[in-house]
């Protein structure tokens, strides 16, 4: 018997992210091979005709997991029994904007998504931004979802955790599948924090392993943490195939569970836990099994992480300050 499609909306459909994103969530790697999809791409009214295109696209790769792709630029309709919601779409920063100004027009898009999610979306729905400034504008989301239980709304530093995996194991010349437990604290932005301390390389400790403390501090928290400016600078366009496969990778792992002995990034709302304020959504270290995700407790944070950890997340702190002054939260 084929199983029920899962509603899968994209948001930004026709942009960088979302032409990455599209194929390879209908050939089955966002849910796996068994899943099929039906795609809801929403997008600015301008922009419909070149999602029609990609949808064009996506029915000439004739992938037997979809089962279907609707276009709209109403949220209400886009979000309409969504199982997940990936909110790609997002205004980016131009000239002469100041960072209030890229939150308000933020607000302007997160808000009104948060209300159709809230409104219309399925009653699992699990929710991704990615669109930046990604942690606000999850919390812009969720607070106008009230009705959705607030730790659906995560947004992505997997980027940022792949990103410290591919720098660690060029360093130690270990493979990737051979690191575990890298950590991504904070905020999805340059001061974000990624924790070698509690990571392991083919089995030692990973900071025991480099033993190399200006090699942590001067290049390999800065080149993860500016990464993203790196590859615009190179590009000439932000990160695109990257992104969306960190999409991926954040909600398969969400959906199919960590593997034993090992954790990934996601930003979700705090608990409390390692003194970050609650409701802020932060990066933290996470196991997810059966569907959900649990926050990793007890970890010792010690006198080098400490300061960068409450940095990242005082910035949080901060942009939460300006989206509640604007009245988006
Ligand atoms: P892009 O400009 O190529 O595409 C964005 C698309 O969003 C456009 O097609 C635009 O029409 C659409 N859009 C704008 N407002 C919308 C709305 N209200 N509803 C629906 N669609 C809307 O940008 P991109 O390269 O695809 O990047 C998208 C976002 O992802 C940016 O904010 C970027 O900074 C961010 N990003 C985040 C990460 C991360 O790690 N969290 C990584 C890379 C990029
Ligand atoms: C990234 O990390 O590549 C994106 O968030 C783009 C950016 O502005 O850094």
């Amino acid at each position: 018997m084929p199983r029920t499609p899962v509603n899968v909306t994209v948001t930004g459909a026709a942009g960088q992210i979302g032409y990455a994103l599209l194929f390879r969530i209908a050939s089955g790697h966002l849910l796996g091979p068994d899943t099929p999809v039906r795609l809801r791409l929403l997008e600015i009214t301008p922009a419909l005709g070149a999602a029609e295109g990609t949808a064009m696209e996506l029915d000439d790769c004739a992938f037997p997991l979809l089962a279907g792709i609707d276009i709209s630029d109403s949220p209400d309709v886009a979000f309409d029994g969504a199982n997940v919601a990936l909110l790609v779409g997002a205004r980016p920063r131009t000239k002469g904007m100041e960072r209030g100004d890229l939150l308000e027009a933020n607000g302007g898009i997160f808000k009104p998504q948060g209300k159709a999610i809230n409104d219309h979306a399925a009653d699992d729905v699990k929710v991704l931004v990615v669109g930046n400034p990604a942690n606000t504008n999850a919390l812009i989301a969720r607070s106008a979802a009230p009705d959705v239980p607030a730790e659906r709304f995560t947004a992505m530093t997997r980027l940022d955790h792949n990103r410290a995996l591919s720098q660690l194991s060029k360093k130690t010349g270990v493979p990737v599948a051979e690191i575990r437990r890298l950590t991504i604290w904070g905020n999805h932005s340059a001061t974000q924090y990624p924790d070698i301390f509690h990571a392991e390389v083919a089995g030692k400790n990973a900071a025991e392993a480099v033993a190399d403390e200006t090699w942590l501090a001067e290049d390999f928290i800065p080149t993860v943490a500016k990464r993203g400016a790196a590859i615009i600078e190179a590009r000439g366009a932000s990160s695109a195939a990257s992104a969306a496969n960190a999409a991926i990778d954040h909600v398969h792992t969400w959906v199919n569970g960590t593997p034993e002995g090992d954790w990934t990034s996601m930003a979700v709302p705090s608990d409390g836990s390692y003194g970050v304020p609650e409701g802020l959504i932060s990066s933290f270290p996470v196991t997810t099994a059966g569907g959900e995700y649990r926050i990793v407790q007890d970890l010792a944070v010690n006198a080098f992480s400490r300061p960068r950890i409450d940095a990242s997340v005082a910035e949080l702190a901060d942009e939460r300050e300006a989206v509640r002054a604007l009245g988006l939260i």
